[in-house]
């Protein structure tokens, strides 16, 4: 198989970012789901982010997860905290998360370390999904081999009938914080001479600096 397809990147530059990244981040959100709606029914996929994790013996793994909060403190996302990437983080909390959004030209990198979110952040949320999404990720042993989709399935309505009313969280299902001290913000140019501009936290303080494409 083949792969020689080119883009021309030419759909904006990258001079100066704001004083905050993750208001910079904020910022390209925005641009994203604007972008993502103006091309017709939303999909939901502008917050869908890369998440780099690496074992205790060195290997990395990575998966997309959605993005649910921004705040200056972190970057927030939902998962069981059993699965491959929660045994992963609770033993190395270090971790990577990239977007890409082609319709921008865009590339966001940031870096930190995960920490789990408050019991009572975790609740609030599960309890705002669907019944259905509940249901999946409260019965659903995530990352584990499974006999069978029916298995899978016969799990999820045990639970259903189990729980008529309220599906109660799990506590090996909740939300963690990317903490990050460092973003790169990446915008396609033409020729290849891209913009990347990098921000790292230094002593308390954002350091902004130029990267070379
Ligand atoms: C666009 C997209 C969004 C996803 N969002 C999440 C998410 O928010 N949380 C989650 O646990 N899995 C999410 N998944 C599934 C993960 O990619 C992955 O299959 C799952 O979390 C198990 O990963 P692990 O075995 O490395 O722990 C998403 C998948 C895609 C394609």
């Amino acid at each position: 198989m083949e792969l020689q397809t080119r883009s021309e990147y030419s759909r904006g530059q990258l001079e100066a970012v704001a004083a905050s990244p993750m208001s910079q981040l904020q910022d390209w959100l925005a641009d994203a789901e604007r972008s993502e709606l103006s091309r017709g029914p939303a999909t939901g996929d502008f917050n869908a982010m890369c998440l780099s994790t690496v074992s205790d013996n060195g290997q990395p793994s990575a998966r997309f997860v959605l993005l649910r909060g921004l705040n200056q403190s972190g970057l927030h996302f939902y998962t069981n905290y059993l699965s491959r990437k929660g045994h992963e983080i609770e033993a190395n909390p270090r971790a990577a998360a990239t977007f890409w959004w082609p319709e921008l030209q865009r590339q966001v990198r940031v870096e930190g370390i995960i920490e789990r979110l408050p019991a009572a952040e975790s609740d609030e949320y599960f309890h705002s999904r669907p019944r259905d999404s509940q249901l999946a990720s409260a019965a659903s042993p995530q990352s584990q081999i499974v006999e069978s989709r029916l298995q899978l399935e016969l799990m999820v309505e045990e639970l259903a009938v189990a729980h008529p009313a309220e599906v109660p969280r799990p506590n090996h299902w909740g939300g963690y914080c990317l903490v990050p001290h460092y973003f790169e913000f990446w915008q396609g140019r033409p020729a290849r001479l891209h913009d990347r501009i990098a921000i790292t936290l230094t002593d308390g303080e954002w350091l902004t600096t130029r990267l070379a494409p």
